[in-house]
């Protein structure tokens, strides 16, 4: 009778921990069954399965279906593509599924196929806390939720090959969190008005879909973008020298530690910073001081030469000019014993004070090294202080901040997202008592294409500061999403830290075993369907599922969509053949930037979506 039941899939033939080995049987040979109306897939990888026990059910996935499954012992001949393995993970007591079996099934119990009902009782969880981000790809009727909670505070990665769904992915979540759909209740509309999310959008993909709802920074802004500025005083003295001077050891580096001391005291003594005492400012104090004055306060005492019978005479022949960078001039040094002689407190510090001077100069690095209204004047006096930043970044109107780092060439790529999240970390270390800090307030920290700044090749900077928020952000309300096509290129720390993982397609057998390797259950086989996920399709394990899910993710509306459509190659090469010049990209070139020397505007947007798509 049993195996008239259409919901009957087969028979358990080996029992190993929460493993079991099912037999399919005869009847399952077609691969879809129609139960009340509705066809189900039978024996897809990440569908469910049940186990009736009596009074409760076990439920469990199905990892491994064919030759994979197929024990030992069996006559493959026979019964190849006829073996699934699937993993327990639950039981349905009455109408109330729990985690965790408290009993184990016996061979040749009989395994079914969970309907609908028995999915909507896994995956019911409430509205309250969850967000909505696609439905199983099972059954399209039931939607996949995942908690917000568990999804900020234990940290994410969004994995998958170039192509899969990634960045529409995390719009689709995005979008969830912030704005409440069409159809749902008046009082869920305003839900969750106070989030705050700061995204690092490497390749400018988000402003377009997130137009209305975030505030947007970028090195080279358009239409209502302002410009994003890190200033360098915020920084470690030792992650700036690092930077500017390519790493100092001995008294070369006290040289420079010295002398920015000296100038953060001064500026503290005209400035009178609240909270500051004077007695326990250190080189690393954020403090604004000018590295003009710096750069030639320490070029004035490497090139001086004295003259006169002590020695102590300086030879000044011209004044310098420190906001022009233009070094002061002494009468050269003489070999013999006349004179002019050079000056004996000089560290031997000219090449890094050169490497100071071009670095000054790269108008790549302005965003950091003249950083507009927080540039100090040469006494160390900037037009805002740091709490102007962070308010802008931080406590900006809208849910969402984007820092649109498009545009950035990749060198300095690395030292900018380092900076920035070593500022957003030391903002959130110091609020966590405050109502501004991430306890009272949680920041999710997106991070788009992290295997270029979280590679263990890469500037240390950012992979430290990301080490350390996923190792300690939950104690001050910062979470971190980490996003990637290279997952065996970001970090190892960072992605065994995230807690939840959304993987798409992924194709390379390195990066996929790395995903693998994170899975918290022993459902490492489910990812064996990672090479053939459809586009925008993710398997979803860890602390935000209640139980992993195999889910198509939702695509956003057209507007909605980041900008990152292919290029429609077909379409483009029927085009009619144009003149072309390249005045223009050699210029941008020259200048390191886009949007350079370049009037036209409209040609530099990607002319993939265009305006039309923006306004819907
Ligand atoms: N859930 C989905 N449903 C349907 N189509 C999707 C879905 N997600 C993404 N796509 C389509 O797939 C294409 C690539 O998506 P997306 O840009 O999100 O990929 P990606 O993984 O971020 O790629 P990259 O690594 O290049 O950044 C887009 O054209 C997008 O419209
Ligand atoms: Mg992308």
């Amino acid at each position: 009778m049993l195996s008239r039941d259409p919901t009957f899939l087969g028979r358990i033939v080996s029992v190993s921990g929460a493993a079991l080995t099912v037999h399919l049987a005869q009847s399952v040979a077609s691969g879809l069954s129609i139960i009340k109306g509705q066809t189900y897939r039978v024996g897809q990888v990440g569908s469910f399965v049940r186990v009736p026990q009596g009074y409760q059910s076990l439920l469990g996935i199905v990892a491994r279906v064919g030759a994979e499954a197929i024990p030992e012992h069996a006559d493959t001949n026979e019964d190849a593509g006829r073996w699934m393995t699937v993993e327990l993970v639950g039981e349905i007591v009455g109408d109330k599924f729990e985690r965790g079996v408290s009993q184990f099934p016996n061979i040749g119990d009989s395994v079914h196929l969970a309907s609908e009902d028995e999915l909507r009782q896994v995956y019911d969880v409430p509205n309250q806390g969850h967000v909505t981000i696609g439905t199983l790809s099972s059954s399209e009727s039931i939607s996949a939720k995942i908690s917000l909670n568990e999804l900020v505070t234990r940290h994410s990665a969004v994995l998958g090959s170039t192509g899969a769904g990634k960045s529409t992915t995390v719009a689709s979540i995005l979008r969830a969190i912030t704005t409440p759909a069409e159809d749902s209740e008046p009082h869920e509309k305003e839900l969750y008005q106070s989030a705050r999310i700061l995204m690092l959008d490497v390749h400018g993909e988000y402003s377009v879909p997130f137009a209305g709802i975030a505030q947007i920074f970028s090195v080279e802004p358009q239409y209502q973008e302002e410009r994003l500025y890190i200033p360098y005083w915020a920084l470690d003295t030792n992650d700036l020298l690092e930077f500017l001077t390519g790493g100092l050891e001995g008294n070369r580096e006290t040289a420079f530690t010295d002398k920015i001391f000296e100038l953060k005291s001064a500026s503290h003594e005209t400035q009178k910073f609240s909270g500051v005492d004077s007695m326990s400012i250190t080189v690393d104090t954020p403090l604004p001081f000018s590295l003009k004055q710096l750069w030639y306060d320490l070029v004035k005492t490497e090139t001086a030469t004295f003259e006169g019978p002590d020695r102590n005479e300086p030879t000044l022949q011209e004044e310098g000019d420190p906001d022009r960078l233009v070094p002061p001039k002494y009468k050269p040094h003489g070999m013999g014993s006349a004179g002019p002689f050079l000056n004996n407190q000089a560290a031997g510090i000219q090449r890094p004070l050169n490497l100071l001077r071009s670095r000054l100069l790269d108008r790549r690095y302005d965003f950091l090294l003249h950083p507009g209204p927080w540039e100090p004047n040469l006494s160390g006096v900037p037009n805002e202080d740091l709490d102007g930043l962070l308010c802008r970044w931080l406590g900006g109107e809208k849910p969402i901040t984007i820092l649109d780092l498009s545009g950035v060439p990749s060198a300095v790529l690395e030292r900018l997202v380092g900076s920035i999240l070593k500022i957003l970390y030391e903002a959130l270390f110091w609020s966590r008592e405050k109502s501004e800090g991430g306890i009272e307030r949680p920041l999710l920290v997106v991070m788009e294409e992290a295997h270029r700044y979280l590679s263990d090749k890469s500037d240390p900077l950012s992979s430290n500061t990301v080490q350390r928020i996923v190792k300690e952000g939950r104690k001050y309300g910062v979470g971190a999403m980490v996003i990637s096509q290279r997952p065996s290129e970001v970090n190892e720390t960072v992605l065994s830290q995230c807690g939840t993982f959304f993987a798409l397609r992924l194709s390379n057998p390195s990066d996929r075993s790395r995903v693998q390797g994170t899975l918290p259950d022993g459902l490492a086989g489910l990812l064996d369907a990672l090479p053939i996920l459809r586009t925008g399709e993710a398997i979803v394990t860890g602390e935000a599922a209640k139980l992993p899910m195999r889910c198509r993710v939702t695509l956003p509306a057209k507007p909605y969509r980041p900008r990152s459509g292919d290029p429609e190659v077909s379409e483009k090469w029927r085009l009619k053949r144009r003149q072309e010049s390249y005045d223009r990209v050699v210029a941008s070139w020259r200048a390191q930037r886009p949007l350079a020397v370049v009037k036209d505007l409209d040609i530099q947007r990607d002319p993939v979506e265009d305006q039309g798509d923006r306004d819907g």
